[in-house]
């Protein structure tokens, strides 16, 4: 029965504390996938290191991502949820994959170019994992022959690049992979930075007050929504014009379910302070329930680990089958453990 489904497959990085983004973006809407299809959500701890990370923050947010996943609604019974450098086969089919890559692919991925701008910006180097982290991807994808991978706009760039290697490694031998596609989910909202409304909302901006975490304090989150850039027109509009308006409108369709009209019609002729208002107490009720069931689940570490063990087994289960026909194909005598 299971087999009949599709699987999906998708992760966020345990490199920041996660935003309102994250939230609308994808979790909220992994939570509707959940019995459609056969779901493996990673915290990808192995991509979160391609830069320097400190390591006690990077065990506090990996297990708080994990917990943020359960507290969202995905539920462990019905998911695959496991921690990704617990599952050495993503490792180790990076490494295979490396070499059906090609430098040049890996160079012209736009995140690498913003990433690597960046960091050279700073102290000069850039990391190879770096460069390589869309292939550590694409294993994470072709290790579950994952139909389909809700991400984010940013990351379509990666999955045509994994199907891309998948094709190439398929041509070369034998077919062995699904080639995977993106998914945007329908009604998935991309939240923009408070401060710029231009940019996407990020959790590694080096300006707290432009975004919100899942975890901020309601003063907090009245705070920054208080502050956030608008305009001087003084009309609750969707339109590109007013863009700081807009991404209100957004983020408070995505918690009410409203459409853009019916919050337009609701705050015509009031000013941005009431509506402020309404989003930032719109906000803090979604997001209460689920900080009080973080904060309950990370007190509670041995249950967290059951579900990421439980995880780990079958998801090293699941891609084992996969890893161990890679190499089979490529020609490495197999050994019987
Ligand atoms: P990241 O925070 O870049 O690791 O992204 C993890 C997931 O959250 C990806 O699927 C992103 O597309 C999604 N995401 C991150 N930021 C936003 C945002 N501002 N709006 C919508 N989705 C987002
Ligand atoms: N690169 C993705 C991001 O930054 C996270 C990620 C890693 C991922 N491996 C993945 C997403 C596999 C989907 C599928 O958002």
């Amino acid at each position: 029965m299971e087999n009949s489904k599709k699987v999906i497959f998708s992760g966020i990085q345990p490199s920041g504390n996660l935003t309102i983004g994250n939230y609308f973006g994808a979790l909220k809407n992994w939570v509707k996938l959940q019995d459609k299809y056969d779901c493996y959500f990673c915290v990808v701890d192995l991509h979160a290191i391609t830069v320097r990370q400190e390591p006690k923050d990077l065990r506090r947010r990996t297990l708080e991502v994990l917990a943020i996943y359960l507290a969202a609604g995905i539920d462990p019974e019905k998911n695959t949820i496991f921690i990704q450098s617990h599952v050495p086969t993503h490792s180790e089919a990076a490494w295979l994959l490396n070499c059906f890559t090609y430098v040049g692919e890996l160079e012209r991925m736009t995140q690498y170019k913003s990433k690597s701008k960046k960091y050279e910006d700073g102290n000069g180097s850039v990391s190879a994992g770096l460069l390589n982290y869309p292939v550590l991807m694409a294993a994470d994808i072709l290790l579950y022959n994952a139909d389909l991978v809700p991400v984010g706009k940013d990351q379509t760039q990666h999955i045509e690049l994994t199907r891309d290697i998948a094709e190439r490694f398929n041509n070369a031998y034998s077919p062995t992979f699904t080639l995977p596609e993106g998914y945007i989910p329908e009604g998935g909202a991309k939240i923009m930075d408070l401060q710029d409304p231009t940019k996407k909302m990020s959790k590694s901006s080096s300006n707290p007050n432009s975004y919100v975490l899942i975890m901020d304090s309601p003063e907090v989150i009245r705070r920054k929504i208080n502050r956030c850039v608008t305009d001087s027109v003084g009309v609750v509009k969707y339109t590109d014009s007013q863009p700081g308006v807009k991404n209100l409108i957004n983020i408070l369709g995505a918690v009410t379910g409203m459409s853009c009209e019916d919050i337009e019609a609701k705050y015509e002729g009031k000013g941005y302070a009431e509506f402020k208002n309404d989003v930032a107490e719109a906000l803090i009720k979604e997001l209460s329930p689920i900080q009080d069931k973080v904060n309950e689940l990370l007190q509670n570490k041995k249950y967290l680990e059951e579900i990421y063990k439980k995880g780990a087994e079958k998801a090293y289960y699941v891609s084992s089958k996969i890893l161990r026909k890679m190499q089979k194909k490529i020609g490495f005598i197999p050994v019987s453990r």
